[in-house]
């Protein structure tokens, strides 16, 4: 039976009884891909009562997640991992047998990677997941889309289904997209603030309301309501690139601002507040910097353009185009910047720096992450390298990750190490712990007071007191 896009409430949803195929008295879930999407949601659902199984083809991730550690940096995660763990609701496999035998809902959160060949989404893990999981099911089961992709994907997904699976087993689909933010995922997802469906079938949209009452219910002992949209596979699988576009277009919007306050002499960061006082434009988003990256904005944007070109809508989404040069122009402006404060003038080229040395604080794309994918820092640390600066870099948490993809780069120990005798300082992730350092005491240990704040995070007034030269992002140099 076909849903006819009811937008409701979950009160408005409980009447929805289904009865897991399992037997069991709430659905058991399974999250297949233990990548930061599939394992947050794994450990936390689990921590709202679930029985949770987390799948992944990955050996050496599983045995780290079934014992203990979480493969990567998210606050508050690896406690909720090791109670749950210890509660014995949550366990992580490889088997696709064993999923397939224990879950009543198969989440798939596989990488959806831009393609090597162009700007569309890779959409092999997603086929080899469903296929593999489709081929093992014995009974009936709803195998739900969360990863990143083109419309169209959970169709496509439909006919694997029906290709590998007996039609009495009535296995189903549905798409279910997640707007979790790195470094505050565990709230993202304990307490989202909506759950959009897209369900074919009233079973199906029985099914996933079980499947949610979790977050339902603790939001109802919170006294909030998390808004339920149900709708149609294509709706559900724009909505998630669509609010992606959106964001990636803000702070594109406020970084083309910067350009504008950079010719002119305005400050992007009091224009953004001012803008952002009017409850129609809002103030989240709307940091100018270096821009965004990260796993998910830059191919994002990327793989809808080319899915709208391919449905003849391209001209719809021309201005992502112009999205992601706003973007990639403000790494290079603090190359830029770099070359003005050190003297290098630029050549037809680029700068040369060769012989000077310099930190950059920063290799993770945001704070509270140790994700390096498409990082802004990172990206600009190797620019410098190749106009020949001896580059240094600090991340709290990211330098495993950042040695890996920029092996060449010198790496450091500590702020102060990255610091000591650099005759220039790039601050380009905001942690807090540079936000929050003594410039003073920074300011003895380099070779020249020289900062570029390529995310406006320090107190400008107090780094020129302490007698550096200060640059900011779209903002004129602080009076003092
Ligand atoms: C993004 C979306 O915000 C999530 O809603 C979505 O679920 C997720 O992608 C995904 O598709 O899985 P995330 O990649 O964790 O989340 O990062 P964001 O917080 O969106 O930040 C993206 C980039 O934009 C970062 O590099 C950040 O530094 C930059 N940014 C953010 C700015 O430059 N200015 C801002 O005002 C805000």
């Amino acid at each position: 039976m076909t849903i006819p896009y009811p937008t409701t409430t979950p009160s408005v949803q409980a009447f929805l009884q289904v009865d897991p195929p399992s037997g069991a008295s709430r659905p058991r879930l399974a999250f297949l891909g233990t990548g930061y999407l599939g394992a947050t949601y794994a450990i936390c659902f689990a921590e709202l009562g679930y029985e949770v199984l987390g799948f992944d083809v990955d050996e050496a991730k599983i045995a780290k997640l079934q014992g203990g550690q979480v493969p990567f940096h998210e606050p508050g995660l690896d406690e909720l991992l090791r109670t749950n763990l210890t509660s014995g609701r949550l366990r992580f496999v490889t088997s696709y047998e064993e999923v397939a035998e224990f879950a009543d809902v198969h989440f798939i959160c596989v990488g959806t990677p831009q393609r090597g060949d162009g700007m569309g989404a890779d959409l092999s893990y997603v086929e080899t997941s469903v296929s593999n999981l489709a081929r093992h099911l014995k009974r009936r089961a709803l195998i739900v889309g969360k990863s990143t992709v083109p419309v169209g994907t959970a169709e496509w997904i439909e006919q694997l289904v029906a290709k590998h699976t007996d039609p009495e087993l009535r296995v189903e689909v549905a798409w279910s997209p997640e707007f979790l933010q790195e470094g505050f995922a565990v709230e993202d997802v304990l307490r989202p603030n909506r759950i959009v469906v897209g369900v074919k079938t009233e079973w199906a949209n029985g099914m996933l309301y079980a499947a949610h009452k979790g977050v339902f219910d603790l939001a109802a002992t919170e006294d909030r309501e998390v808004p339920l949209v149900v709708t149609d596979f294509a709706t559900a699988e724009l909505v998630k690139v669509a609010a992606n576009a959106f964001l990636a277009t803000k702070i594109s919007f406020i970084n083309a601002m910067a350009e504008v306050c950079e010719v002119a002499g305005g400050d992007v960061t009091q224009l953004a507040r001012s803008i952002g006082y009017d409850p129609r434009i809002g103030n989240r988003f709307l940091q100018a910097g270096v821009g965004f990256g990260g796993g998910c904005l830059p191919k994002d944007i990327r793989a809808f353009q080319a899915r709208a070109q391919e449905l003849g809508a391209g001209e719809a989404l021309r201005f992502l185009h112009e999205v992601d040069l706003v973007n990639t122009r403000r790494r290079g402006k603090v190359l830029k910047l770099a070359a003005e404060l050190l003297g290098r003038p630029a050549g037809p080229a680029g700068p040369d720096l060769s012989g000077t040395r310099i930190a950059v604080l920063g290799a993770a794309f945001k704070p509270n992450s140790d994700d390096v994918r498409d990082s802004p820092s990172l990206a600009i640390a190797a620019g410098l390298a190749n106009a020949g600066a001896d580059v240094h870099v600090y991340d709290p948490q990211g330098m495993a990750n950042a040695c890996a993809a920029q092996p060449t780069l010198s790496y450091e120990q500590s702020m102060t190490d990255a610091v000591t005798d650099a005759e220039l300082v790039c601050v380009l992730t905001e942690w807090a712990e540079f936000r929050n350092a003594d410039p003073q005491a920074l300011g003895e240990l380099a070779a020249n007071k020289l900062v570029i704040d390529g995310r406006n995070c320090l107190d400008a007034v107090s780094w020129s007191r302490a007698g550096w030269t200060y640059r900011g992002m779209g903002r004129p140099q602080p009076r003092v």
